[in-house]
């Protein structure tokens, strides 16, 4: 496996390759991410990976700085799963200077984790444009437990002409229904046995049992704080019109320190 740390040391190494499929991550890698490395590999013969945490997808009070970085761990795993090249640029490498130009997702953008997070997703679509220059996959995947970013993601690579097939992967879970997510390691003992409750929720509501307005309630009743728990059109996260059917629950909130997001897909009507 080849490590590059800079944008010449990728170029060199891309070049013995012919497609590549690429899984972008931020690190603290887990099983999820290693789910989408085994989609990747069924993708194309060569797998690269990123790690890089990337500020422009944080605000100010968020977690940037404590976001765990465990980069050799990482490349151990990485390379366990066969990846062939790993991109791990330093901060300065990628945004040598002041980020000027960025990429402006559409209005959804602000909907959503959007309205908790401004500018979360010009954040991630800017780096994932630029990860797609450097690294010129030709698919990339990205899981659907960050269901709005995949949304947002296939928007750009639409409207940008990217020659890039961008392939989504389920989430994975814990034995308990718990998304796994580098963030589950703030969770302490207590809110780790907390948690698996918004899946449940979720749960509840595809099968018919629950409102998006009681599992809101459910959730502050336990000691949560949520941000949103919607019900949407699965094609353009629209709040669902008379006659859609395909509508995904989407919901995020904070549990003590920690933001957990989930989302489950169900059948309307
Ligand atoms: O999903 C993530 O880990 C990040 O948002 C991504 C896509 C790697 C961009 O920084």
């Amino acid at each position: 496996m080849r490590v590059a740390r800079t944008i010449d040391e990728l170029r060199t190494a891309r070049a013995a390759f012919a497609d590549l499929a690429f899984v972008p991550t931020m690190g603290n890698l887990h099983a999820g991410h290693l789910a989408l490395v085994r989609i990747a590999r069924q993708q194309a013969r060569r797998v690269a990976a990123s790690i890089f945490v990337n500020r422009l997808q944080f605000a100010p009070q968020e977690d940037f700085d404590r976001y765990p970085r465990t980069f050799a761990a990482d490349c151990a795993l990485l390379e366990a799963e066969g990846v062939d090249l790993v991109f791990a640029p330093d901060e300065g490498v990628l945004y040598p200077e002041p980020q000027a130009y960025v990429v402006e997702p559409p209005p959804i953008a602000n909907q959503l984790e959007g309205q908790f997070r401004p500018r979360f997703f010009q954040g991630v679509a800017t780096v994932v444009l630029k990860l797609f220059n450097c690294v010129q996959p030709a698919s990339a995947v990205f899981g659907e437990k960050d269901y709005q970013q995949l949304h947002i993601v296939r928007g750009l690579v639409r409207q940008f002409n990217l020659p890039i097939e961008i392939v989504a992967a389920e989430t994975v879970r814990e034995p308990d229904g718990l998304a796994m997510s580098s963030r589950n390691s703030y969770l302490s003992h207590a809110e780790r046995a907390e948690a698996p409750r918004l899946y449940r929720l979720l749960g509840a509501i595809r099968d018919g049992r629950q409102t998006p307005g009681g599992a809101l309630s459910a959730l502050s009743a336990a000691g949560w704080q949520p941000d949103y728990l919607e019900i949407r059109r699965r094609e353009d996260l629209a709040p669902p019109r008379p006659g859609d059917r395909d509508a995904v629950a989407l919901a995020a909130a904070r549990l003590g320190n920690t933001r957990l997001i989930d989302n489950v897909e169900l059948q309307l009507g």
